[in-house]
């Protein structure tokens, strides 16, 4: 691979302005992924929105999003407001599809059956006081039923093919653009009923009657969602991202 087209992560410089996108300033500066979650504004599926679209579909003022975002260049407690899955990107794709999957994958591939168990017993126990439980149980299969083989697929097929392209080697760019464009729909799915599992629980909130299962499980679901907002923020608008100028550079360079 010619040196012009050895690729680096570099961490763009977004200046906060109603017009830049979500996705774009968490890149920046991934303190504002903490912020965004507690406002309940997706910068992950919807990294492309703007702030100004974000600020509308949240009912706030553009002004009063800017200044949440607006963080100071050295924060007082780093390892306390820096969220662990919102990790510095490293500088090159191999690495950051490595760290995903050692990660994000990791996590999800213990985590999925084990939740699915906790959901089973508490829909069991509690489902006739709880009626929306059965929901719950229902949305939590199809997010697992949407996960597994998009995890598999990354894994199997798509990273492989974004680490050949990296190294220089030949790569079918068309399966590649295919595969990721799949895997962000995808991901628009799954945050969808990541959104609905959050309605259905009323925000995860604790219910007066709720047993030590049931506290166990709404805290598994919400860190789970949490989890998954950071990994495809990862995917979406860091790898895939860079995935596109890579692409960008080799059709513009002339076969030899
Ligand atoms: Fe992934
Ligand atoms: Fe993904």
């Amino acid at each position: 691979m010619p040196a012009s087209l050895t690729p680096a992560i570099v961490t763009p410089q977004a200046p906060l302005t109603p017009t830049a996108t979500l996705g774009s300033l968490v890149v920046a500066d991934a303190r504002r992924a903490a912020v965004l979650d507690r406002a309940g504004i997706d910068y992950c599926c919807n990294g492309h929105r703007t702030v100004a679209q974000a600020a509308q579909d949240a009912g706030v003022t553009v002004d009063d999003l800017l200044r949440s975002l607006d963080l100071p260049a050295e924060p007082a407690h780093p390892a306390a407001t820096v969220t662990a899955t919102a990790p510095t990107p490293p500088r090159d794709l191999t690495t950051l599809a490595h760290d995903i999957v050692d990660t994000h994958h990791a996590y999800l591939w213990d985590e999925m059956p084990r939740l699915a168990a906790l959901v089973d017993k508490v829909h069991r126990v509690h489902g006739d006081r709880h009626p929306e439980l059965a929901e719950v149980r229902a949305t939590f299969a199809a997010i697992v039923g949407d996960l597994d083989p998009h995890l598999a697929a990354e894994e199997r097929r798509v990273f492989p093919m974004i680490r050949r392209l990296e190294s220089g080697a030949a790569v079918p760019t068309a399966d590649l653009r295919a595969g990721i464009a799949t895997l962000r729909a995808e991901h628009d799915h799954v945050g969808g009923l990541l959104r609905q599992l959050r309605s259905l629980t009323a925000g995860y909130a604790v219910p007066t009657d709720a047993c030590g299962s049931y506290r166990a499980m709404l805290a598994g679901l919400e860190a789970m969602e949490k989890d998954t907002h950071a990994h495809i923020h990862q995917e979406n608008n860091i790898l895939f991202v860079q995935v596109d100028v890579l692409l960008a550079a080799r059709d513009a360079t002339p076969a030899e």
